[in-house]
């Protein structure tokens, strides 16, 4: 790792947070701040957490949910285990054609809400990311439309780019109301932004 990098992850606020308040990521906080202002996960749902590791977003799910709900983090990695026994892991990739039934099978029913901050290893070649990101970002909306209860909310990251318009565009046609949301706690010079969607339609 790059010393300079490793100075200004140091000095950063929210990672500095993150280590005090015992959670696994500093993307904690994007999760936190954005269901704030849009109430998108409620005490009781059963959230599908998609690139989870090292599970920093499951632990906010989790504290949101409560002990009524249920979270299932899904990660080509490993995860360190939660004591919670409404928290459950799997190592599974979700461009996979059967991740979507592992899913399932793992869910007490059908899903509340689908969040995904799945992320490519970063090439440093913009458009190359760009592509990539936005293709995890295809594979996450496949599986909340198959993993999602009517009304559902689906939440996803994406990197800025000529691909994202085409991207909202299949958002909008599933999703009764969408938002492109920056939570303060995503660094003002990523390219990351996060959509929104909110209850998915049903087919009448
Ligand atoms: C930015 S990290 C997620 C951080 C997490 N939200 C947290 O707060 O701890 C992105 C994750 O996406 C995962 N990922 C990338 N491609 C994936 C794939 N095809 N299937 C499942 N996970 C994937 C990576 O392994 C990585 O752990």
């Amino acid at each position: 790792m790059p010393k300079a990098w490793i100075q200004e992850r140091k000095r950063d606020y929210y990672y500095r947070k993150a280590k005090e308040e015992k959670y696994r990521s500093r993307a904690t906080y994007k999760l936190f701040q954005a269901v704030k202002k849009y109430r998108f996960i409620r005490k009781g749902d059963v959230v599908v957490d998609l690139g989870a590791a090292p599970g920093g977003w499951i632990q906010a799910a989790r504290k949101i949910v409560g002990s009524k709900g249920f979270v299932l983090g899904v990660d080509v990695k490993h995860i360190e285990p939660f004591s919670e026994r409404n928290v459950k892991t799997i190592i599974a990739d979700i461009t996979e054609e059967d991740t979507p039934q592992q899913i399932l099978k793992l869910i007490p029913r059908k899903a509340d809400v689908v969040i995904s901050d799945a992320a490519p290893n970063i090439s440093g070649i913009w458009e190359v990311d760009h592509a990539r990101q936005i293709d995890l970002a295809q594979q996450a909306l496949k599986i909340a439309l198959e993993t999602l209860k009517p009304h559902g909310n689906f939440f996803v990251k994406v990197f800025q780019g000529d691909m994202l318009n085409d991207f909202i565009a299949k958002v909008k046609k599933h999703f009764e109301t969408v938002k492109i949301i920056k939570p303060e706690a995503s660094r003002a010079r990523s390219s990351e932004i996060f959509v929104l969607g909110m209850r998915l339609k049903t087919e009448d």
